[in-house]
């Protein structure tokens, strides 16, 4: 059995498992150009990014110092450490299993234990696939993947197996394959893979089931998920947890899927193993499975490190709809924005993507919505908005918000609630029921609690306006307005545009303006921490700036008016008026090719 030993092997493995733009990501704010990302050198004083990581390469490089390494170089030098610090950190991140030097008998014991249960795992999937292969016991079981729409591509991508019908083959197929190959049955056993006898000698625990490999983080397969063919009781089996398989923290599909999910900047979140076979048949690869188990904080906590955005993508029943509800607070601790898109009724994204294709995808993730909206709309339409209805709405929504990061996301909450409600914060703070009498809505004052908790594209328009507001008029011509409605925002932007016109380029003239005590400490902080520009430097840096917001806003803004027409497409064809849905969809690609650059 192959045993690491070397430095050399043992760095690789590292070097292999880690994810050098997700390490980096963490202290660099990164975005996407090309096929690389670029940001801010952390490791010395810039204002334009010259700092690039090759996610390819698994390198990075800054044009302006000369730095450059691969991800343990990075990790040494950003947290000055030596290399079996930063190998150890690194090991740890990516559950990569270090053989330390100084192991104890009964830690090297287990490390062969794992060694060995991961060699079980590998030598099934070759049987397994072996026997799909296999002209008479594969039969029934490649009918049944074509009959689903997975082609043969699809199938060696992701290593799908057969365990076969114990009929045409025998209880102890796969057992007794692996036991040839020195496995011992024990090892055959805690893997999972075979079940003891009551009176000596072990079956096969999965038969006549498609095998789905599940892989870790590095690549190395873990466990499996059989589904039966056809009919059947269990429909699916899942591997037995084990000392190298824990269910809450895998998904499916996420070390093949994770460039695609960077990519996009986006995860897909599904339910099924053939929802997401069949995504990527489609092209649909930024998609993720749990393993039979609802999503867990782990989860989301590892699609973080790929992307902003997590969309859950579950059917519209009881079920899927509780399980979108259970997962809100594992985003707002882990602070990824989750949105939801629900299936039309009858639907899953497998038989949704074989007949609406890719486009159909695309448009629900883009109607996805927000999880705090959806968990509001959830709750209204089960508890209505009488008063009772209030109360027992928000007694469910005080532990949701408890779970949310920190103070400031929680006052952003439970404005958020209030505003809907119509009831003051301070039922959410205390056991006091809403009474009878109106409510006045959310002071301004707890509204604005937090400039410094805006979402961050709204808090850098904020900035940039604080410092630039003679491009107040500029941004207010692309549409200002409309985007920005945090109430903290729209309150400091009034405020600029009441300032006279002739003070623009002295940006400090603001503290003049009724500032309020947070403001007022908001934006001195803002003015003293930015350093002085040079003038021509501070002009193109303005101009810049502008612009990217300007492009951003009309992306915002675009984006609404396409899910706009989306639903007014729909209405249309409810209503069967032809020559408007034909109008409606030319709006539309008109839209999307804006958006495109076409
Ligand atoms: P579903 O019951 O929604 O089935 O299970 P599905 O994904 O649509 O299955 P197909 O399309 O009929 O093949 C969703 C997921 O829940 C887990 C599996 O991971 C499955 O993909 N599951 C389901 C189990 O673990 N055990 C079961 O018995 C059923
Ligand atoms: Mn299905």
């Amino acid at each position: 059995m192959a045993f690491i030993s070397t430095r050399e092997q043992v760095k690789n493995m590292v070097k292999d498992a880690a994810d050098i733009v997700q390490v980096i990501g963490e202290h660099v704010e990164l975005k996407r150009a090309g096929t690389r990302f670029s940001g801010l050198c952390p490791f010395h004083n810039e204002k334009t990014p010259s700092f690039s990581v090759n996610p390819q390469g698994q390198f990075f490089h800054c044009f302006g110092c000369g730095e450059s390494g691969d991800v343990l170089a990075f990790v040494m030098k950003y947290h000055h450490l030596e290399f079996p610090e930063a190998l150890k950190i690194l090991a740890q991140k990516f559950s990569v299993d270090l053989p330390e030097r100084q192991l104890s008998e009964a830690e090297q014991e287990q490390l062969r234990r794992r060694e060995t249960l991961y060699a079980a795992n590998e030598a099934a999937v070759v049987v397994y696939q072996r026997c799909l292969r296999h002209p008479q016991l594969g039969r029934a079981a490649r009918a049944y993947l074509e009959q689903r729409g997975v082609p043969s591509a699809i199938i060696d991508q992701y290593r799908l197996g057969y365990a076969p019908d114990p009929e045409a083959s025998s209880w102890s197929y796969l057992a007794e394959q692996l036991v040839a190959k020195g496995l011992s049955p024990e090892t055959l056993e805690s893997a999972g893979l075979a079940v003891r006898k009551e009176r000596g000698g072990q079956y096969d625990r999965f038969r006549s089931r498609i095998m789905f490999p599940i892989t870790d983080m590095t690549g190395r397969v873990v466990a499996f998920g059989g589904r039966i063919l056809g009919e059947g009781k269990p429909k699916y089996m899942n591997s037995p947890e084990s000392p190298i398989f824990n269910k809450s923290r895998l998904l499916f599909g996420l070390h093949q899927h994770r460039e695609a999910i960077r990519r996009q900047r986006r995860s897909l979140v599904v339910e099924g193993n053939f929802d997401l076979l069949l995504l990527a048949v489609h092209g649909v690869d930024n998609v993720v499975a749990p393993l039979g188990t609802a999503l867990t904080r782990d989860h989301i906590h590892s699609l973080r490190g790929y992307g902003d955005e997590v969309v859950l993508l579950f059917d519209a029943d009881a079920a899927g709809l509780k399980a979108a509800m259970r997962s809100i607070p594992f985003f707002l601790a882990e602070q990824v924005d989750g949105r939801v898109a629900l299936l039309p009724p009858g639907h899953d994204p497998d038989t949704y993507v074989r007949s609406e294709g890719p486009a159909g995808i695309a448009s629900l993730v883009e109607k996805a919505r927000p999880l705090a909206e959806f968990a509001f709309d959830t709750l209204v339409r089960e508890h209505g908005l009488t008063l009772a209805g209030k109360n027992k709405i928000i007694a469910e929504l005080k532990p949701l918000i408890a779970e949310a990061a920190d103070p400031a996301q929680q006052g952003l909450m439970v404005a958020h609630f209030c505003e809907k409600l119509g009831v003051s914060p301070g039922y959410f703070k205390t056991g006091q029921a809403v009474l009878g009498k109106k409510q006045p809505l959310v002071s301004s004052g707890a509204a604005h609690q937090g400039l410094a908790s805006l979402p961050k594209q709204i808090r850098d328009l904020v900035n940039f306006l604080i410092m630039f507001p003679e491009f107040l008029s500029d941004l207010k011509a692309a549409g200002l307005d409309e985007i920005v409605q945090e109430p903290a925002a729209v309150r400091i932007i009034s405020l600029l545009d009441q300032l006279p016109k002739e003070q623009a380029g002295q940006p400090e003239r603001l503290l003049a303006a009724p500032l309020d005590f947070e403001e007022r400490a908001y934006v001195v902080k803002l003015l003293t921490d930015t350093p002085p520009f040079g003038h021509d430097e501070k002009n193109d840096y303005a101009q810049g700036m502008c612009h990217s917001l300007v492009g951003w806003m009309q992306s915002i803004r675009q984006k609404r008016n396409g899910a706009d027409l989306q639903l007014q497409i729909q209405e249309a064809e409810r209503l069967g008026n032809t020559g408007l849905v034909m109008e409606l969809v030319r709006q539309k690609l008109e839209v999307g090719k804006k958006r495109t650059g076409l």
